[in-house]
This record gives structure tokens, sequence and C-alpha cells, in this order.
């Protein structure tokens, strides 16, 4: 059965571990500039309705590095964007690549994208999800503290596609993960309930607040996200008045952290909104890391989905 990405929750704990220890290789690797035939002869397509700067690069150069090709299209460029069905979209390329990386702006087309594809489909970013970035979050955790289970790990602000899919990935990796939003801008409930349910045999647990103060208290991490993702602007005067200056990520904010605790944002970065530019340009700042570390997952990623069995064997030769 071929594997797709939509949520992150299509990962079990063991896979999850896979995909980050591969990724970790595929980093130090790099270094050695040694070519790879990995994805040769593969070509993914790369579906974007909305803008992308990480994502699109990120997995661009993964798949060249990993020997394969890719054809990036927006929207526009599309019959999609003109009205043929999600079914008939996948369906055809279903016959012309071996895998679909698509930016949606619905949740629900790329469900229906990837219902009707018979290859793997990785969520590119919906309104609902971001499981690509989470890889790169928790590796970039993972390398900062030598471990994930059992560390603490503060989301605040708005409960977004971002905070969606960090749900499932910190519950798979045994992270407490608290929550700090106002009511209206609360993550999931259904991903909420799952993370929990998953959180019960891995030791994870998922924790829901309103008050960042009490959020961030203790953690080993805290993380943010625009309070006006893509697609939501017509609603950012309210989101703003919401979630300003209460939810911003300030030194004072971050003084309640641990003392070692590191600052992540998947970026693009708004300072003065979601952070101030003293802890994003400072020195618990990790971001850049975490951007750098989406290509090293992204690589990670495409060899579970794309090679299944054979990614152990790539792991194990590198
Ligand atoms: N973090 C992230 O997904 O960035 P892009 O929107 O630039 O792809
Ligand atoms: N939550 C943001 C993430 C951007 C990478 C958005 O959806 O716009």
């Amino acid at each position: 059965m071929k594997k797709d990405f939509l949520t992150f929750a299509e990962l079990s704990p063991q896979e999850l571990q896979f995909v980050l220890g591969l990724s970790a290789k595929f980093k130090k690797r790099r270094k050695k500039m040694a070519p790879a035939s990995h994805l040769r002869m593969r070509t993914l397509a790369l579906l974007f309705q909305k803008q992308s700067t990480r994502t699109r690069l990120s997995f661009e150069v993964a798949i060249r590095e990993l020997g394969g090709e890719s054809v990036t299209l927006s929207m526009s460029e599309l019959q999609l964007g003109r009205g043929e069905t999600p079914e008939d979209t996948a369906a055809v390329l279903s016959r012309l690549v071996h895998g679909i990386i698509a930016r949606v702006n619905s949740h629900e087309e790329l469900v229906r994208l990837a219902s009707a594809s018979s290859v793997p489909v990785i969520n590119g970013l919906s309104d609902r999800f971001h499981p690509a970035q989470i890889l790169a979050d928790l590796l970039t955790l993972q390398e900062r503290k030598k471990r994930l289970r059992g560390l603490k790990v503060a989301w605040v602000g708005d409960g977004n596609n971002v905070c969606n899919s960090w749900l499932y990935g910190a519950a798979l990796s045994g992270i407490d993960f608290v929550v700090a939003a106002p009511r209206d801008y609360r993550p999931l409930e259904q991903a909420v309930r799952e993370a929990k349910s998953i959180g019960k045999s891995t030791g994870g647990t998922i924790t829901i607040l309103e008050d960042p103060i009490e959020a961030v208290r203790d953690a080993d991490c805290v993380v943010t996200d625009t309070f006006v993702s893509m697609g939501f602007e017509s609603d950012r005067e309210k989101r703003l008045s919401v979630l300003m200056p209460k939810y911003t990520v300030s030194e004072e904010l971050m003084s309640h952290a641990k003392r070692d605790a590191i600052f992540e944002h998947c970026m693009p970065a708004h300072r003065g909104e979601e952070v101030t530019s003293g802890v994003i340009d400072g020195p618990q700042s990790v971001v850049l890391d975490q951007a750098e570390n989406r290509l090293h997952t992204a690589k990670g990623l495409l060899c579970l989905v794309l090679l299944g069995k054979k990614a152990q064997a790539i792991a194990r030769s590198l």
C-alpha cells in the first residue's frame, strides 16, 4: 500500500524515529558532497496553490540530491486551477510521476487528491496541517537536547496548521506538549483527541491552556508561528487584536521557560507580532537550523514514503 503523509498521524513512533535518524545521517553525509542515486529515474510533481520558499526549495533540492527529478507547477499552470477535479488530476499524475507534493488551500482537496492517487502524496501545507515542517522542528529539537522523550514544548499563539501537526509529532515522540491559545484559536479538537490517545503508548501528554506564562513555565522549547496564516488575511485585524500582545513571544515570556530553552518558528516570521526581534534574532533562536533541517528531513521522508523497505538498506549504508 502506498504511504501518504497528510497530517503527521500516518507515522508510527518507530517510523518517526527512523526518518529522524536517516535525516541526521543525510545531514552529516551532505558535507561530503557524494552523489546519491536513491531516487534515480523517479520524478515528483510539486503543486503549489500558495507561496513557498522553504518547502519548495527543500523538496526540490532534496529530490535533486537524491538523484531524482522534480517538476514544480503553480495552480495557475494546472488544469486543476480551472476546474479539473482533484480525482482526475491525481489519476493522471499517478500515470506520469512517482509522487506528489502539494500545498493547497483546503485540506479536503488534498484528501481527495490522495484518495484518487496511486502514488504517495505529501502535504506541503494545507489550511489544517503542515507535517513536513514538524519533522524539521523535531530534528532541530533532538539535535539541541539530545532526546525528545520527556521534553516540554510550549506552543504559544494561534493553534493553526503547524500546531495541529505538532500535536501528532509531539505525541509520537513522547513529548509533553502544552498549547497556550485564546479560546477561538485553539487547535483542531480531533487532532487534540488523537494526539492524546497516541500519547498513552508513548508517554507524551497534551495540555491546552489559555495562559502563555503557565504554558511556557519550565519549557525546553517555545514555539510559535504567524498570527495570520495564508488564507486568513481578511481576519488580520481581529486576530492581531486578540493575540497581541498577550501571545507575542517576548524576552519576558521566554524568561519563564528553562534557562537553556530554545525558540522555534517555522518562518516566515513577523517581528513585532508573534515574536519580538530580540527573541527570534537572539541566542535562544534555532530558526535557521529548522529551515536547514527542512532539507535533511525531506530526504528522510522521501526515502520512507517512496522506497519503503529499501530505505532501511539506505540507512544502513550511510
Ligand atoms: N516554513 C515553511 O513552510 O515555509 P514556506 O512557506 O516558505 O515553504
Ligand atoms: N501557518 C503558516 C505557515 C507558513 C509556513 C501559514 O499557513 O501561512
